[in-house]
């Protein structure tokens, strides 16, 4: 019988250098997407996909991300003494959301070797990795598509979207071949960041992984690949060429929303995208964008 999947793990120690100065004294997980910090919404959408225990890779800046999840005794206070309780609400939610532990990654080597450092929380059960980068829209169910993937077919299940070629230098690009299920493949090879112009596809993986226990020896014998980092990407390879080690690799591709925030532009792009859907601001804002992008040459 298959395991449940219960324990996600979220790497949360990057520098994130492309928000500087902002994340200077706080990390950018905690940048907020209209009005809730990033790594929020990805809890959430782990939550929603049956997940109760968190463990989150961090580095020095952790201080904000385990305020965030915590209580916060005096604003809770206050809140109810006013009788504000919506806003109270708001405060309490992240607090409730789900069992959260930190684990500081020591060395920065790589999202591989972050991942490494969840072995001995996880054990031996199959376990979810969400990237804080990737925002993935609530309607949307991909993680819940991927752990039933995982559970019909004991392997190891990514996330895959197809980019423009253009970006797929970027991401951890596939090479695939079909299944009897029209939204899942085969992955038979995987490489991190290929440089423009060798891409064996335009499947990118995006930053949610269904993995098998057996992936953390891999990743203690896995060299530095891409920039000189332990990459996950290149653990996967090795699991996608033998189906041996834990029932080799699939791929879900994703068609529905995604909201990049890893990068200055596509963080303003999600948050004008959110934002208009929002039932309680869209309404302002998507008469003013009109307007104000009709201005525009
Ligand atoms: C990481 C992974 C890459 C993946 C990407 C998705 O790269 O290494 O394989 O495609 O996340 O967002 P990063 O964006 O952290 O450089």
């Amino acid at each position: 019988m298959a395991i449940r999947v219960t324990k996600a793990v979220i790497p949360a120690a990057g520098l994130g250098t492309r928000f500087l100065p902002a994340t200077k004294a706080m990390p950018k997980e905690m940048l907020p997407v209209v009005d809730k910090p990033a790594i929020q919404y990805v809890v959430e959408e782990a939550v929603a996909a049956g997940i109760v225990d968190v463990l989150m890779i961090t580095g020095r800046n952790k201080a904000t991300l385990e305020n965030h999840f915590d209580r916060v005794g005096e604003l809770e206070a206050a809140l109810e003494r006013k009788g504000d309780i919506d806003r109270l609400k708001k405060v309490t939610y992240s607090s409730d959301l789900a069992e959260v532990h930190y684990l500081r990654q020591g060395d920065p080597l790589g999202l591989g070797h972050a991942v490494l450092q969840a072995k001995m929380h996880v054990g031996v059960q199959p376990f979810a990795v969400l990237l804080g980068d990737d925002i993935i829209d609530e309607r949307d169910h991909l993680l819940q598509r991927m752990l039933n993937v995982q559970a019909e077919r004991n392997a190891t299940v990514i996330a895959l979207q197809e980019v423009d070629s253009s970006h797929a230098h970027l991401y951890g690009i596939a090479t695939v071949s079909p299944t009897n299920e029209s939204d899942v493949v085969r992955v038979n090879g995987l490489v991190e960041k290929p440089e423009p112009g060798t891409e064996p596809s335009n499947l990118a993986v995006i930053g949610r992984y269904v993995l098998q226990p057996q992936v953390f020896e891999v990743l203690a014998s896995t060299k530095p690949g891409q920039g000189g980092e332990i990459q996950l990407t290149d653990a996967l390879q090795v699991l996608s060429a033998d189906e041996t080690i834990a029932g080799g690799v699939y791929g879900v591709v994703f068609k529905g929303r995604r909201y990049d925030t890893g990068d200055r532009v596509d963080y303003i792009k999600a948050i004008v995208e959110l934002a208009v859907e929002r039932e309680d601001i869209g309404p302002e804002l998507r008469p003013w964008l009109k307007r104000f992008a009709e201005g525009l040459d």
